[in-house]
């Protein structure tokens, strides 16, 4: 399928925007069941972030699903293909400089895997949303869980389809009995010792 086609290089490098920016790029990729807090965990990352003066995005599945991947289901193909399209992108945004931070079910590891392989080492990092499966139903934010019992909604994860967790996440954060704001403190924190919220030129100022 890639046949005849080669990679145009770009000229302005990553490295470049990324001393712009005054910060790396890179994926935070957020995993776990449905209710577990990814997407408000996100945005409340993204907040922290844009008001430190950081270039971020958030990719979400419920909005990515109205748009990009509208033509999937929840058939583990479909799923993978979800994954896909999302790791691809998300690489491109990061080549952009941005971070971009994700928020996806993603219950396959060998489908996190794939999208860690295809990024540069320290590029890729894995948050697990550890809420159990009791915490997430007793939410039922969305009444799907209610649905899932009842058998309308097939292949519901956690339920009629499997999770599977992370065994190396770069950060496991305990949404089911964390606040949002502790776990997006501990993702912060953890950027921060990993030096990506700076560049050589220009150190971060959030006092
Ligand atoms: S993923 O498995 O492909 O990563 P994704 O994160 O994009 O899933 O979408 C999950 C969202 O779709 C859930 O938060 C929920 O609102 C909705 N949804 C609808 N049907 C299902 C299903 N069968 N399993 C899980 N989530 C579902």
């Amino acid at each position: 399928m890639t046949n005849n086609i080669t990679w145009h290089a770009p000229t302005v490098t990553r490295g470049q925007r990324e001393e712009l920016n005054g910060h790396k790029s890179f994926i935070l990729w957020l995993t776990g069941l449905s209710g577990a807090g990814k997407s408000t965990l996100a945005h409340r990352i993204e907040e922290i972030l844009f008001k430190r003066g950081c270039r971020t995005y958030v990719l979400d599945g419920d909005n990515v699903r109205q748009g990009l991947c509208r033509d999937l289901g929840f058939s583990p193909a479909d799923r993978q293909e979800n994954i896909r399209r999302v790791g691809a992108m998300g690489k491109l945004m990061a080549d952009a400089g941005l971070i971009v931070i994700t928020a996806f079910i993603s219950p396959f590891r060998v489908d996190r895997d794939s999208i860690r392989a295809l990024l540069e080492e320290g590029d890729f990092i894995e948050v697990y949303c550890d809420a159990p499966l009791q915490v997430c139903e007793e939410r039922d934010v969305k009444g799907l869980y209610q649905k899932a019992r009842k058998g309308v909604i097939p292949e519901f994860t956690g339920i009629s389809s499997p999770y599977e967790v992370p065994l190396h996440p770069e950060i496991i954060v305990q949404t089911g009995r964390d606040t949002i704001d502790s776990c997006a403190l501990q993702i912060i924190e953890y950027l921060d010792s990993q030096e990506k919220l700076t560049t050589t030129h220009k150190k971060a100022n959030h006092t």
